[in-house]
């Protein structure tokens, strides 16, 4: 099914394709925006009271229209309001955050929304996106990252780089904290039985110090990723940091989560992670996994919009043939690590549970 692109007259066509060729406007202005603390003073200004571009800039400064057009475009796409005293070009413009807006305001930890899209625009992966035809013509080639940056993958990258993995630290954090609480909301009964949790490629450990907050009879949580992000993980109470290669084994625990690992990597390599969490489980143990799950009917709706924009970011920073799969080809890659029983539970509209059991 097409997404509204027959339904339009030729002005209409014409009109949506200067859209789309002027889209990277959008992702720029909302980096440009956090960068310069937008979100958090309007957060600060007592119950969102809208600001003027002025008043969001440092006193005396030479020309705050440049920061209102950036305001504007991205009051067009519902982060901010505009509210306006009169009509007439010489009334003035104060902005507020809406409710997408306020998704950029820190959370309990202190990031937000904020953080992932800084991370998406740091030069290293800007870099990469004049490369992704060249993924098409050469899939089985280094991924478009890679070719920008010296042959360096992304995780790799971010291992040399401090600030690089820092950002990524504060992005996944951001991004996690309001999905866990819907997770928990609703699935927490999942973890009955479990007193060791294993997090493989947990990150900073946020998600496991949500789950153990929440979940009391968890009485130890292994965060488990790669050497260097688990070194500049925070100390977590009751939560243990280990540095390693979840393609050369995973600790055991009674259950595994797994949050936003699957996606970056091809079948194979999937095949060769969920083997070793399958490894690493007892008997009936399980491993809760949340992934991205793609649907099978393409839409112009924003979840569809998310997830497909989110599956060519996979494409381009971490494997030209990482990606996101439907709810089938997940079953499948679990019964080829020899899981036997699986369901996938839909309570947020990006992120999927996926439940295996040994
Ligand atoms: C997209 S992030 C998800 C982080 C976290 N689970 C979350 O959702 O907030 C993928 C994680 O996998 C980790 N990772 C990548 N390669 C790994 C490996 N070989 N062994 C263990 N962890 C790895 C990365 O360092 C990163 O923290």
């Amino acid at each position: 099914m097409a997404a509204a692109g027959d339904e339009l007259s030729p002005a209409e066509a014409r009109l949506a394709m200067m859209e789309l060729a002027n889209m990277v406007s959008i992702p720029m202005a909302l980096t440009a925006v956090i960068r310069l603390g937008v979100p958090a003073k309007l957060s600060a200004a007592g119950a969102n009271a809208p600001l003027s571009a002025a008043d969001l800039l440092p006193a005396g400064h030479p020309d705050p229209s440049v920061l209102e057009r950036l305001l504007r475009l991205l009051t067009s796409r519902g982060v901010f309001s505009e509210h306006r005293a009169g009509a007439g070009a010489s009334s003035p413009r104060r902005f507020a955050l809406t409710v997408l807006g306020r998704t950029l305001v820190p959370g309990p930890s202190g990031a937000s929304y904020a953080d992932y899209v800084l991370q998406h625009h740091q030069d290293a992966l800007v870099r990469a996106w004049p490369h992704l035809h060249e993924a098409v013509l050469d899939p089985a080639g280094p991924e478009p990252f890679a070719r920008a940056n010296a042959g360096v993958p992304a995780y790799a990258y971010y291992g040399q780089d401090k600030e690089a993995n820092e950002v990524m630290l504060r992005a996944m954090t951001g991004v996690s904290e309001p999905f866990m609480e819907a997770l928990l909301d609703s699935y927490g009964g999942g973890f009955e039985g479990v007193r060791t949790l294993v997090d493989v490629g947990g990150s900073s450990g946020a998600c496991l110090e949500m789950i153990m907050r929440r979940v009391r009879t968890i009485r130890e949580g292994v965060n488990f990723d790669l050497p260097d992000v688990v070194a500049a993980a925070p100390p977590i109470p009751g939560v243990k940091h280990v540095g390693g290669d979840m393609f050369n084994s995973i600790p055991s625990g009674d259950a595994i989560f797994m949050k936003w690992v699957l996606t970056t990597w091809t079948n194979e390599e999937c095949t060769a992670i969920l083997t070793n969490c399958y490894k690493s489980l007892p008997a009936g143990g399980k491993l809760i996994a949340c992934e991205p799950v793609v649907p099978d009917t393409t839409d112009g709706s924003m979840r569809t919009r998310a997830l497909l924009g989110n599956d060519i970011f996979v494409m381009v920073i971490y494997r030209t043939q990482g990606r996101e799969r439907s709810e089938e080809e997940f079953r499948q890659l679990g019964l080829a690590a020899g899981f036997t029983v699986f369901r996938a539970i839909y309570l947020d509209p990006f992120y999927a549970v996926l439940e295996y059991t040994k």
